[in-house]
């Protein structure tokens, strides 16, 4: 899921929009700008890039992301300059970054910030509708959230017949793999298997992985993660919405809009034939609380259909992610991987499958997996958060409405936290062979919107690599450059860059 694609911004096109007419307006414009700018300042607000009047700090951003591709990389770069709290002005719109551990504790934990609210601008109420997980507010957020958790226990996290469905989605795109005959890029495997868990949970039901439905679906869902960055553009300069020209917003809310078609059709289908006796998934168990009467307020739809929605979309795009950076970290460690094989060995032997259960007694491999998740964060940010009050954090003025995301990675970055904090060490979380907690380790965000099924995540990448490593070898493939870790993050996930690899059976 991509929402700053502020790479694709380009200054000289929309300035050359300025005529004769309009300089007059401009300028006007500017100088009111310039006021505001000011009196802005007095209010002593967190420090950032100087501020242009009307575009903001579009110009810095829209040059650090054309050098990297890389948000949370420009994060940590102004956060050197700027310290830990950092104002960014992206047009109309103020961002405040938080890129310091014991603020980013703090936020959540400051009443007057309200910290849990979800920012209420165009841009979210167009994709979401004020409904849903993701960006809902208040009591709406507070029902669904309390609902999907007793969903996601009921139905599917701790459960053997998920981790079946996990270890079975291993073994198929496995197969697949290993019967490449050309060196592959493993990213949209790792898409194929996760978004069928996920289809599973909500929908009860898996695709065939050349099912065209399901290409279709997959096709909409990595348009949206790649191009919601650029709805940034209609953002900023919002009259691009009311002109007749196609733009990746209006693509994405196209696409948007057909995937919630899709999902509504699925709602119609289970209704047909719904069993109270028999629970399938997310789906039936709204269902049965419909019809034995529930006490949530606001359980009524769209809002539980958004959700769904929300789940597929939030949790494929995180964890087919997370998978595709294992693989990568596999082949260029091959010494890790052959450490997680010997565990594998020891606990399992080849006779059975990886379980949950395995877990505890799988130290390395867990540890494995965790240093994966701090040395990428998968999501170096949270998603976005929101002021409800005029407030102050670290001395800075914050004014109501303000849209501030704490930093994740530059906490899982910090060698105060993590020594040498580019090595990937697994060894670094464990003790005498014991895995050790850290407070600083952050993948699923902190505070009241920390993702509800961090156990679900946990449980999939866990059943997803162990039965991956079990029965085959990932290599690199002949001929083919050791793959960089430097991602690119233009939005909330980080993104490997193609690598090519060749899948071996053991
Ligand atoms: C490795 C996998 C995952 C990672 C790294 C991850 C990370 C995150 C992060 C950082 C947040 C933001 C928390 C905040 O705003 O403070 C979040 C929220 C969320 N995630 Fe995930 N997630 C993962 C897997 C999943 C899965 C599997 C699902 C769904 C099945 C999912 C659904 C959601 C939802 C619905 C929210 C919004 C929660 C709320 O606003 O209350 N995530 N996740």
């Amino acid at each position: 899921m991509q929402l700053l694609g502020l790479e694709k911004i380009s200054l000289p096109s929309w300035l050359s929009w300025v005529d004769t007419r309009s300089t007059l307006v401009f300028s006007v414009t500017f100088l009111t700008g310039m006021l505001w700018t000011s009196s802005q300042r007095k209010k002593n607000p967190p420090p950032g890039p100087m501020i242009w009047p009307i575009i903001g700090n579009l110009p810095q951003v829209s040059r650090e992301m054309r050098k990297h591709k890389n948000q949370s990389k420009m994060l940590q770069e102004f956060s050197k300059q700027y310290g830990p709290v950092i104002s960014l002005h992206l047009g109309p719109q103020d961002i405040v970054f938080v890129t310091d551990y014991d603020l980013i504790k703090e936020v959540p934990q400051t009443n007057a910030f309200e910290y849990s609210n979800r920012p209420s601008d165009i841009f979210f109420e167009e994709f979401n509708h004020n409904n849903g997980m993701l960006f809902a507010n208040g009591k709406k957020w507070e029902e669904i959230r309390k609902f999907t958790v007793v969903a996601l226990r009921d139905f599917g996290v701790g459960k053997r017949s998920l981790e079946f469905i996990v270890q079975k989605e291993a073994e198929l795109i496995c197969e697949k793999m290993v019967s490449e005959k050309e060196p592959f890029y493993p990213k949209k495997y790792m898409g194929l298997a996760v978004a069928n868990v996920i289809f599973n949970i909500v929908f009860g039901d898996r695709f065939e992985y050349d099912d065209p439905d399901f290409m279709d679906i997959l096709a909409k869902m990595d348009f949206m993660a790649r191009s919601v960055g650029a709805t940034t553009i209609d953002r900023f300069i919002r009259i691009l919405r009311y002109i007749p020209i196609d733009t990746p917003w209006k693509k994405v809310l196209r696409n948007r809009n057909q995937l919630e078609k899709y999902t509504y059709k699925k709602i119609e289908e289970h209704k047909e034939t719904f069993d109270p006796n028999v629970m399938r998934d997310y789906i039936d168990l709204y269902l049965k609380i419909t019809q034995e009467g529930h006490k949530y307020e606001t359980l009524t739809e769209p809002h539980p259909f958004q959700t769904i929605f929300d789940l597929y979309f939030a949790g494929a795009e995180t964890t087919s992610t997370s998978l595709d950076w294992f693989i990568l970290y596999m082949i260029i460690h091959p010494d890790i991987q052959k450490k997680i094989q010997q565990e594998i060995e020891q606990v399992v032997g080849d006779g059975r499958k990886v379980t949950l259960e395995d877990r505890g007694a799988m130290p390395y491999t867990v540890a494995a997996l965790q240093e994966l998740q701090r040395v990428v964060s998968i999501a170096p940010t949270t998603v976005p958060h929101c002021t409800v009050k005029d407030t102050h954090l670290n001395g800075y003025f914050i004014p109501e409405d303000t849209m501030v995301i704490p930093h994740i990675a530059s906490i899982h970055l910090n060698p105060k936290y993590f020594p040498e904090p580019l090595k990937f060490e697994p060894e670094r979380w464990l003790d005498g062979g014991k895995l050790i907690k850290s407070e600083h380790f952050l993948p699923f965000g902190i505070g009241p919107r920390k993702w509800v099924g961090e156990n679900l995540a946990k449980m999939e990448l866990f059943i997803f690599a162990t039965n991956f490593l079990q029965h085959y070898n990932f290599k690199l493939a002949d001929g083919h450059p050791k793959p960089t870790t430097e991602g690119t993050n233009t939005g909330i996930t980080m993104q490997s860059q193609p690598y090519y690899i060749k899948v071996e059976r053991r």
